[in-house]
């Protein structure tokens, strides 16, 4: 005995909710599950409890991808203006915080809520703690063997994600399915994720805690954003954005001064030569920094009293603290995963794979990784959008 549905989407997260709420309005019978007992988890937990949702200033550059053109289509079709319009239709109040970001004022849960009441109005059926046991394709569509029972369907969405944090039940089903069907997929690492750093760098281990803005840099790629110390290496919003261009073996270089100029020690000198060196750079760095980097530098003593070629050099320093991190801390703690599900094997209109006809993927299975800041959610709410309107 089975089960027959127009589409079947495994996994109810962001993208699998929105593709199902899609179809569904459209008058598809949609069958959702998932093998977690509640959907949206990540959504949850995002943004602090308050999900970033959407970016305003959703770039091409922004995204990380072998094919940097595939998100474009979807992500003009499907705005942030207009995912800001669905979460005002529900009455969710928001803000933005910083660089674009728009956080809920309330909780995560509303966006969540929100996805479910748009499933609901869409007639979706979803079903918790249905752990997928096979996928296959027969002439007249697809199978999904889940919780001991049979579904059948025309069209097959997979929603599942990426294994990012698997302690949350996430998984790499999406590219197993891939593989399953002979789709290639881009090798996954970890993506936002913080650094860790071996012995040679016990300056920074020893400031876990400490905080400052600064500029990273990974070959040609910077952001400018927080750094934050941590007891196995580095983390905050800067080092988790460069943790996505950065590869094993490649170094970092961090600039704690970038708002003074190259050699502003030898200015400092020359406008306050009593002044003691390290009082120079307090107020401009935190104080804990400020000893590590004295201890580093050997910058001790006034001003005025220090050599300008010295000076120079260690002003260089200061705005290029160059080190090479020894790992990271792995899909344990990575906010995404970079890779997935090779673009070249789908439509970027549709998510349709290009070679299985009615076999979708959408979200973060697919080789598509945005930057911090809401840039996933918005392809989560894009690609799942561009597959609902399509099964
Ligand atoms: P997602 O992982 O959300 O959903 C996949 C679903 O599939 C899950 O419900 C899972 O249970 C299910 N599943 C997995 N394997 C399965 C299997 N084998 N069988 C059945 N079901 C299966 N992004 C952003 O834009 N703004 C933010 O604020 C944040 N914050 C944030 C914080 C933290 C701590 C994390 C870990 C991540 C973020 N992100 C984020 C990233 C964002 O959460 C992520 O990009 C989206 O959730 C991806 O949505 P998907 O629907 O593709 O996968």
């Amino acid at each position: 005995m089975s089960e027959h549905f127009d589409t079947i989407i495994l996994g109810a997260g962001g993208a699998g909710l929105m593709a199902a709420a899609t179809a569904g309005q459209r008058g598809a019978r949609v069958l959702l599950l998932d093998h977690a007992d509640a959907p949206g988890k990540k959504i949850l937990i995002s943004g602090g409890g308050r999900c970033n949702f959407t970016n305003l200033n959703p770039r091409a550059e922004c995204y990380l991808s072998q094919n940097p053109h595939f998100a474009k289509s979807a992500m003009s079709r499907y705005t942030q203006h207009d995912f800001i319009a669905l979460v005002e239709r529900h009455g969710i109040a928001w803000h933005e915080k910083t660089l674009g970001q728009l956080f809920c004022d309330g909780s995560a849960r509303q966006i969540v809520a929100m996805l479910l009441a748009e499933c609901e109005s869409g007639g979706v059926d979803m079903r918790l703690s249905m752990p997928i046991e096979e996928v296959a394709c027969e002439e007249s569509g697809f199978r999904v063997s889940s919780g001991g029972k049979q579904f059948r369907a025309g069209s097959l969405v997979v929603a599942t994600g990426g294994p990012s944090i698997p302690k949350m039940g996430a998984t790499g089903f999406a590219y197993d399915v891939a593989r399953q069907f002979g789709l290639k997929v881009v090798e996954p690492r970890p993506a936002l994720v913080p650094l860790t750093l071996g012995r040679e760098e016990a300056l920074f281990r020893d400031l876990s805690g400490v905080a400052a803005p600064v500029v990273v840099r990974c070959d040609k790629t910077t952001f400018r954003e927080a750094a934050l110390f941590t007891h196995k290496g580095l983390s905050g919003p800067a080092i988790l954005q460069i943790s996505s261009y950065w590869k094993p073996g490649q170094a970092i270089s961090i600039d704690f001064v970038p708002e003074l100029g190259a050699d502003f020690l030898a200015v400092l000198k020359k406008s306050n030569p009593a002044q003691l060196a390290r009082k120079a750079l307090i107020g401009l760095l935190p104080e804990r920094l400020v000893e590590a980097l004295c201890v580093r530098t050997g910058l001790d003593g006034r001003l005025g009293d220090l050599k300008d070629g010295f000076l120079s050099s260690v002003s260089q320093r200061l705005h290029d603290w160059t080190f090479q991190p020894n790992g990271t801390e792995g899909f344990a703690k990575a906010e995404v995963t970079i890779g997935g599900v090779s673009t070249a094997e789908l439509s970027s209109r549709t998510m349709e794979a290009k070679s299985v006809p009615g076999l979708f993927f959408i979200g973060e299975g697919v080789d598509v990784t945005g930057w911090l800041g809401g840039y996933n959610f918005q392809w989560a709410w894009a690609s799942g959008v561009a597959a609902g309107e399509a099964v």
